[in-house]
């Protein structure tokens, strides 16, 4: 009790003990991301957005669509039905900055890949309400009408590339990549053939069902076709899930 008071009495011994609990809260909290390299483990599977997918995910932080759905489904028994496998920290490796949200207007997005259609995206972009009657998501047609500005995709790749995201911009990164993710991902991994690539895929999959143009809308789609698609989780816990449904 006494020395409780001679404390709070002294404001400098007051601040000075305040200091040190907080910092060891700080330490706790901080010290562990000096080695996040070896706390977030490998996940095959998991690689860089193309480049039409990045631009996707620009638009998406543009538009504000993480102010209402994140991406982040937590290990709890209700989001495993609901959702699917919960999210892994590899996941979202190549994410900067990652788009776990903290607010769900609308539903958790992080396995949305593959859910629907182009077409359906499509039509619930422009109006929701024409798929979802009750649906309270805004319409975004614009999307529909800009067509994409990619003239800066390399230097987009390149700020990234800066985070440690490994896009490649010489042979050797280049092979690398190959090593790592495969002939195929390493095209799209590749800076110098950013524009390219972005255009092939665009025209290759018609995301946006315009096939002379590639709109905003195409990119858009094209993010939100591969979230939570990269890792094959059929191949792990069958059993696991068996014990939920
Ligand atoms: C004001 C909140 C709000 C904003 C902003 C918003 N959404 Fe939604 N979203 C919702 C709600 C609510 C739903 C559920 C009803 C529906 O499907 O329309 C939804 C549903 C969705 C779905 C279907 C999910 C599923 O599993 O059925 C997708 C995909 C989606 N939104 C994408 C987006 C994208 C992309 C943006 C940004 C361009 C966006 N949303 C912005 C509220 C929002």
């Amino acid at each position: 009790m006494i020395k409780h008071e001679s404390i709070e009495t002294n404001a400098g011994l007051l601040i000075v003990l305040t200091l040190i609990v907080i910092s060891i809260g700080g330490l706790v909290e901080i010290v562990p991301l000096f080695f996040i390299n070896d706390t977030v483990e490998e996940v095959e599977g998991v690689r860089p957005y193309s480049a039409l997918e990045l631009r996707g995910r620009d638009i998406y932080q543009r538009e504000g669509c993480y102010l209402c759905h994140s991406q982040m489904i937590r290990p709890f028994r209700d989001e495993l039905l609901r959702y699917g496998h919960y999210s892994l920290a590899a996941e979202s490796k190549y994410d900067h900055p990652f788009q776990w949200g903290s607010k769900r207007t609308g539903p958790d997005l992080a396995r949305v890949g593959n859910k629907y259609s182009n077409e359906w995206h499509v039509a619930h972009l422009v109006n929701p309400r024409d798929v979802v009657p009750q649906s309270i998501m805004p319409n975004y047609p614009w999307l529909l009408e800009a067509d994409l500005d990619y003239s800066d995709v390399q230097d987009r790749m390149r700020a990234l590339k800066m985070t440690g995201v490994p896009y490649s911009e010489n042979q050797q990164e280049f092979e690398r990549n190959v090593a790592e993710f495969g002939p195929a991902i390493a095209e799209k991994l590749d800076i110098l053939r950013a524009e390219e690539t972005l255009m092939q895929q665009a025209l290759a999959n018609d995301y946006d069902g315009q096939r002379s143009r590639i709109t905003e809308m195409d990119a858009l789609v094209a993010y939100l076709q591969v979230l939570g698609t990269m890792v094959d989780f059929s191949k792990y816990d069958e059993g696991y899930f068996a014990d939920f449904r």
